[in-house]
């Protein structure tokens, strides 16, 4: 019996960019606990040796960039060698343009900060489906995506950040077209989570942490609450779970506390 009492991915390997903090992080945690076993690329050294720690052999860790093309070829190549399958990716890591009003970002900071952040949020999401898509035509497994709320809606980031998880939708929908009925496609929108998420070094605000800004931002969301990573992990695993989701491609599930059903806010617009 593993830490949940269950063993819903018994036998099953998954890969998770981003794993060794936040939202991947408790996902790995979680898919362990359910059986898995779990590759992670991560770009962070000392976030990789606490997986390494925590989860021993049940964990391998590549140290990488998801910008880099070959960082992916060599994460899948670990976790075939040493877990022997995939069945699967996630795609998560990402960073946050931390709400920067497009008019005042101006041409050069708009190209250098486009440039970091889409090389992330998206190439990142991109090149890593394109180097596990072999392995996951193979175990007829899953693409799972990190989009977030700012997928759906604005305002929950500036221009660069709301765009690049709206083009995460749209990967997510293109290529769940494109890969059915072999290889199902999905995501997951979280909404507000404390988590050290950064900037970006283009914009300085690459230091910054998500958790010291987000806090107070309960009163805003119907639920009342700011999630932490494991209130989204269940749902990672219900769409590496084909018992459970096998009917399902092309779906962004959100876990942002109710923001389909918050209404307006009450504002006055001049005499009105
Ligand atoms: N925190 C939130 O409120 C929130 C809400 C919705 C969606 N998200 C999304 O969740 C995902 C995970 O973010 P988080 O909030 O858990 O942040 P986090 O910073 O805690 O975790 C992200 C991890 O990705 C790693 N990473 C960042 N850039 C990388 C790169 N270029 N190459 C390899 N690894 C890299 C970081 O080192 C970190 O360990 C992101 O896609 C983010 O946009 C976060």
């Amino acid at each position: 019996m593993t830490a949940t009492g269950t063993t819903r991915l018994d036998g099953r390997v998954a890969l998770v960019t981003g794993g060794g903090s936040g939202i991947g992080r408790a996902v790995v945690d979680r898919y362990v606990a359910e059986g898995a076993r779990v590759g992670v690329l991560e770009r962070d050294p000392r976030r990789a040796e606490a997986l390494t720690r925590d989860h021993g052999d049940r964990v391998t860790v590549e140290v990488g960039d998801v910008r880099a093309p070959e960082a992916h070829a060599a994460s899948v190549a670990r976790t075939l060698d040493v877990h022997g399958r995939l069945d699967a990716y996630v795609a998560n890591a990402g960073v946050y343009d931390y709400s920067a009003r497009f008019e005042e970002l101006g041409e050069d900071r708009i190209m250098a900060g486009f440039a970091e952040l889409f090389e992330t949020n998206v190439l990142g999401y991109m090149l890593g489906a394109n180097a596990a898509l072999p392995a996951l035509r193979d175990s007829g497994g899953s693409l799972i995506f990190t989009v977030s709320s700012s997928g759906l809606y604005a305002g929950g980031g500036g221009a660069l950040y709301v765009a690049s998880k709206h083009a995460v939708v749209g990967l997510v929908r293109q290529l769940a077209h494109e890969l059915a009925p072999d290889v199902r496609v999905n995501g997951v929108a979280p909404g507000a989570t404390l988590t050290a998420l950064g900037g970006l070094a283009a914009l300085g605000t690459a230091e910054r942490r998500l958790d010291a800004d987000v806090g107070g931002l309960g009163r805003h969301i119907p639920l009342g609450f700011v999630s932490e990573p494991a209130d989204h992990a269940g749902l990672y695993v219900l769409l590496a779970d084909p018992r459970d989701s096998g009917f399902m491609t092309g779906a962004i599930l959100p876990s942002d506390g109710g923001l389909e059903v918050r209404g307006a806010p009450r504002r006055s617009k001049g005499n009105r």
